[in-house]
């Protein structure tokens, strides 16, 4: 048996002084009765040779191994449990990890594998959990599981996939738990999931999933092809529309679709999901839902974050639920004294429409896909459809007239049309009554048409209109008149134009307006006449990414129901704290690329009780005060501050509700000011970088796995300077000398 090592491993690396065993590599720690060895930090190139043979747990983490050789680990054939995280892995030769048949646990995450070859899991055959977060990965090659017959877990979070192939994941007959979230998925072919027949969740979440009715193909569940999934996460994908029986699991239990872009669900999507009990659909774009049919254990329906439209075609909805004891969440947008009202006290006869607001019956007929049932409500018949455009009446009511050379908005659709296309085409100017005969058209699209003006009236007519795309033209300014004539409409993008102001008069005339987009114009300041509250009363999200906005008028972001704000990438040098002071329910700001170099005290105190998400990278800020934070609680759950020039970080112990928290690329000064901040860090379960750029010695470590906090005072951090500008170096008050004298040796907290 190997060596009883004098030292046990202390909590505190630093301090263990070299051990000398014969089995123990240089630079590693090794804990002979755990069967333990840890080289951790220490930038090897090599997979040090002396490990002894009877050790069960390698830790490599953050080395530079960059390639794993075949046979990489021939001498430890005794490993359950291998840690090469963060190891600047580029590639992982075929027959890598062949001797190892009884690791249990292989951690891959954090480096920069982009493809997984045929072979190179091969030999692992007890392995349980694989985890490969954090990389390139872009391709599978087809095998590249077929020796992982235990395995439970498979993580591929946060790479770079854009397909799955057919039978990738073949060979894993145990697998439980399968994540894809965050890659950029947009393609799964027929058979991605083929042969999983024990999985019972699949994360799908924060890809680029983009399902066409006639595509059925890109989304899983096909056919019975995951027969014992119980959880499926498809969450952040902009898929638009579900048809019938998108998603048929005979075991679902949970889904979630939330953050999506939905505009449409039929009625049918769930047909072969009967045991599904929670089903998230909230932050979609959905103005009404039908009852839906397969389901029968429905309890929880989730429509957070809906512009739902309280009338009565949501009385059927309304209906059904009370009858199946299914919980409705989520609140009304209209009709205005229906506003924010919750849907789950909303009656039956409450939801009413006025003489006149007629059903959609048309969607109703028209929901179901070609093939099921016949379509005898509509012969079929010679379609009119004007020249150079392309109509269909009996399935989609889709017009497209998509970069046909038009130089004019055709006339002449189809009235059942419900979506009309006419990106990329060359009408420089849209004339008054521009649309007729379209009052049964949901969404309009003009992208990229060179518009230059839009005529008072243009879209008169079009009462039905929810989305309005004129986003790449070259408006310069809007008639205050635009719009009139569009009360449903909702959401409007007028992004990549070049507009030079808030075109407030314009939106004045759009009662029900959720979501503006105004990314990429050249709008300079936010004036009190764009006031929110005045013009815009019932605009939940506002997004004003890359313009060049350097000020806000105090009243002028005033707005009781404004959720989301976009400011990032203009020309701010201050939080805008004033303008915020009547946003009561602000749940995201993003003011990332800005020029702000100093955040002072109680900057976000009056949006603090709804703020869940702050976005502040890339600043050039140089200082937060210590109260920047000031009020923000629990219900902050994102912040970032990456990218600045923070030497500290005021004490973010109150934001016990964090789960995400971003501090790289800081020049964080180590010293007993950041006492709190590691503190902190100890006690949260989040992963968090933080480095050290000073004092020198200490430069590039990271500040959870440096030490000269010990020898601060307990009670934490000396006053930091307040009120005056930022101030590279830190003034030293008595707290600091003191702090930064010799060392007292303190008992170190063990963990
Ligand atoms: C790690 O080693 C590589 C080459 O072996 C060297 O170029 C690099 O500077 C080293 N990095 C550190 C932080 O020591
Ligand atoms: C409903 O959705 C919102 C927003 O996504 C979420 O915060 C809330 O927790 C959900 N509620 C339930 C019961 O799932
Ligand atoms: C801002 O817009 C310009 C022009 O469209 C583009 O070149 C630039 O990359 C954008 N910047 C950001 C940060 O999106
Ligand atoms: C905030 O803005 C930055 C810069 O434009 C962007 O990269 C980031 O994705 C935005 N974050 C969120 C959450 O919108």
């Amino acid at each position: 048996m190997g060596f009883f090592f004098a030292v046990i491993l202390l909590p505190i690396l630093v301090l263990c002084p070299p051990v000398e065993a014969a089995k123990c590599p240089r630079m590693c720690n090794c804990d002979s009765s755990k069967l333990t060895v840890a080289c951790v930090g220490k930038n090897l190139t090599d997979i040090p040779s002396t490990v002894d043979e009877i050790t069960l747990k390698l830790d490599l983490k953050n080395n530079n191994l960059q390639v794993l050789p075949r046979g990489a680990f021939l001498h430890t054939p005794y490993l359950t449990h291998l840690n090469l995280q963060s190891c600047n892995i580029v590639k992982v030769k075929e027959g890598a990890f062949r001797t190892l048949g009884r690791l249990v646990s292989l951690n891959l995450a954090h480096n920069k594998i982009d493809i997984l070859y045929q072979e190179s899991f091969d030999g692992l055959s007890s392995l349980k959990e694989l985890n490969l977060d954090n990389n390139r990965v872009e391709e599978i090659q087809p095998g590249a599981f077929t020796q992982l017959g235990f395995l439970n877990m498979l993580a591929l979070t946060h790479n770079q996939l854009v397909y799955i192939p057919n039978m990738a994941f073949q060979g894993l007959h145990n697998i439980k738990w399968l994540r894809l979230s965050h890659n950029s998925l947009n393609n799964l072919a027929p058979e991605a999931f083929t042969g999983l027949f024990t999985l019972s969740r699949l994360s799908l979440d924060h890809n680029e999933l983009e399902h066409q009715q006639e595509d059925i193909t890109s989304l899983p569940g096909q056919a019975q092809q995951l027969p014992e999934v119980t959880h499926l996460d498809m969450s952040h994908n902009p898929m638009t529309y579900l048809g019938e029986d998108s998603i048929s699991m005979a075991k679902l239990t949970h889904l979630y679709l939330d953050h999506m872009s939905l505009q449409d669900l039929s009625d049918q999507a769930l047909g072969h999901a009967p045991l599904l009990s929670h089903l998230d659909l909230s932050y979609n774009q959905l103005r009404y839902l039908e009852p839906l049919s397969g389901p029968t254990q429905l309890t929880s329906l989730n429509l957070t974050g809906n512009p739902i439209y309280c009338n009565c075609f949501m009385r059927p909805l309304r209906e059904w639920a009370r009858v199946g004891g299914v919980k409705l969440l989520g609140s009304c947008v209209g009709p205005p004294h229906l506003s924010d009202e919750l849907l789950e006290t909303m009656t039956a006869l409450g939801l009413r429409c006025r003489p006149g607001e007629t059903l959609k019956e048309e969607s109703e007929e028209n929901d179901e896909q070609p093939g099921n049932t016949p379509p005898t409500v509509k012969p079929q018949h010679k379609v009119k459809c004007p020249v150079n455009c392309d109509c269909d009446v009996s399935f989609s009511q889709h017009a497209t007239c998509e970069g046909r050379g038009h130089t004019k908005v055709p006339r002449g659709f189809p009235t059942v049309t419900q979506l009309l296309d006419l990106r990329s085409n060359h009408f420089h100017y849209i004339p008054k009554n521009s649309f007729p005969g379209t009052s049964k058209v949901v969404s309009v699209h003009l992208e990229f048409c060179k518009i230059r003006e839009i005529e008072s009236g243009a879209f008169r007519g079009m009462k039905n209109l929810f989305y309005l795309y004129l986003s790449d033209n070259d408006l310069t300014s809007l008639d205050p008149e635009a719009f009139v004539g569009l009360p449903e409409l909702t959401y409007l993008h007028l992004e990549g134009n070049r507009l030079i102001q808030f075109p407030g008069s314009a939106l004045a005339a759009i009662p029900n307006l959720f979501v503006l987009h105004l990314e990429r114009n050249a709008i300079s300041k936010l004036e009190p006449t764009g006031l929110l509250s005045s013009v815009t009363p019932s605009l939940r999200e506002l997004y004003l990414t890359n313009n060049t906005i350097s000020s806000i008028a105090k009243d002028a972001l005033d707005s009781a129901l404004l959720g989301v704000l976009h400011l990032d990438s203009n020309q701010l040098t201050e939080v805008p704290t004033q303008a915020l002071s009547k946003a009561a329910n602000l749940e995201e700001i993003n003011l990332s690329h800005n020029s702000i170099r100093w955040v002072g005290p109680y900057a976000f105190q009056s949006v603090s009780q709804s703020l869940k998400r702050l976005n502040m990278d890339k600043m050039d800020m140089e200082q937060m005060s210590r109260d920047a934070l000031a009020g923000l609680g629990a219900g902050l759950r994102a912040l970032t501050v990456r990218g600045n020039k923070l030497q500290e970080v005021p004490d973010l112990s109150l934001l016990t509700g964090l789960e995400v928290v971003d501090l790289q690329d800081n020049p964080l000064l180590c010293d007993c000011p950041l006492l709190p901040l590691r503190r902190w860090m100890e006690n949260v379960n989040l992963e968090v970088v933080a480095t050290c750029s000073s004092p020198p010695e200490l430069k590039g470590q990271k500040v959870r796995d440096i030490h000269v906090f010990k020898s601060c005072p307990e009670t934490g951090s000396p006053p930091q300077t307040e009120k005056t500008k930022p101030k590279p170096s830190l003034k030293k008050t008595p707290a600091v000398r003191a702090a930064s004298a010799k060392p007292k040796v303190k008992k170190e907290k063990d963990r």
